[in-house]
């Protein structure tokens, strides 16, 4: 609509004077503020943006892919991609403190991005997809997991050693203002109504210590999960169950069980899947999710996911548990 084109064009027309011909550094999450973000910056600087994707080893199923085909050969975005999976494997080896496992997760993060964005020595500024809660939330008082969140999530501690100015073009907006802007300037739909997705990625979601085969059963079962959700209507109020959720996702707990398949018996591992429903993820409700759908997903990833065996719901309210299970 006009108002948001109106938007669009001061938005740019505020970049353009702002970076002049410097060249820009943005890190690009697949998550949907820096994709906006990403996507509102190439409108206004094309060429002079360059997007550096961390791939550290944790992300969802295909994420890297659909990144780079959406932002590199559809919009022509410059990206580089960091294949650093090897890399996180190594340093998260034999770790299972949850915290620790954080704490490596955002420290690798920000080593990787820092040498990536290094080699772009004419760069003069660093992107970053904050937005106004985000803004709001670093003023006040702030949980430790917050501190986590905040220091991953917007790389802290890479405007100093790298003398980058920092550029903020989405500080002022609300998720959902943001949501409208990323489908204006032509992001998919269901990129921009993607559920929220943690910095440490699958690396909070594999329970203990982390392993590639573990992120390799869970990547496929989580996907399972979330196809479902998207093809499932309720009748009611004739949404998807993707759209009826907040977030959704499986867990992958290491722990084996038996079971049988065919005239064999199995000896395998355990998902669990979490869905909740919440205002302001702070506090949360368990989704009241059709059996059939359970079901459905369950046989799938029983099925389609060699190595699991048994799939179980998880029915806890946050408080007392937490929507991530580390
Ligand atoms: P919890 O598990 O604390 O999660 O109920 C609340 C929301 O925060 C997300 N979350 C994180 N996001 N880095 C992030 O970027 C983290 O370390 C992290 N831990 C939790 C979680 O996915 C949920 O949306």
């Amino acid at each position: 609509d006009w108002i948001m084109s109106d938007y669009i064009a001061e938005a740019v027309e505020k970049i353009r004077q702002q970076v002049g011909n410097e060249e820009v550094i943005l890190g690009l999450s697949g998550g949907v503020d820096s994709s906006v973000a990403a996507a509102l910056l190439h409108r206004a600087i094309g060429d002079q943006l360059t997007c550096v994707f961390v791939d550290h080893g944790l992300l969802r199923l295909n994420e890297a892919e659909m990144v780079m085909d959406m932002f590199a050969r559809n919009m022509g975005v410059k990206v580089i991609h960091v294949d650093a999976s090897a890399q996180f494997m190594g340093k998260l080896a034999g770790e299972t403190d949850p915290e620790v496992k954080r704490k490596i997760i955002g420290k690798e993060f920000v080593e990787v991005f820092q040498s990536e964005s290094g080699k772009l020595s004419n760069a003069k500024w660093l992107a970053q997809g904050t937005i106004y809660p985000d803004v709001v939330e670093s003023g006040g008082a702030k949980s430790k997991k917050a501190t986590t969140i905040k220091s991953h999530h917007n790389v802290g501690g890479l405007p100093d050693t790298l003398h980058l100015k920092l550029l903020e073009p989405l500080r002022e907006l609300f998720k959902d203002e943001v949501r409208a802007l990323g489908v204006a300037l032509g992001l998919p739909h269901n990129m921009v109504y993607r559920h929220p997705f943690p910095g440490p990625g699958l690396g909070v979601r594999i329970l203990g210590e982390v392993k590639k085969d573990y992120a390799d059963l869970l990547r496929r079962a989580d996907a399972i999960f979330i196809e479902e959700l998207h093809k499932t209507v309720d009748e009611n109020s004739g949404k998807t169950w993707y759209e009826l959720t907040s977030q959704a996702f499986a867990v992958f707990l290491p722990v084996k069980s038996v079971g049988v398949m065919g005239d064999g018996r199995t000896y395998d591992y355990v998902v669990a899947l979490r869905a909740v429903q919440t205002q302001d993820f702070m506090t949360a409700h368990w989704a009241h999710l059709p059996y059939d759908l359970l079901g459905r997903v369950s046989n799938r990833i029983i099925n389609e996911v060699r190595g699991i065996n048994r799939v179980v719901y998880d029915v806890s309210g946050k408080p007392p548990a937490t929507i991530e299970w580390e």
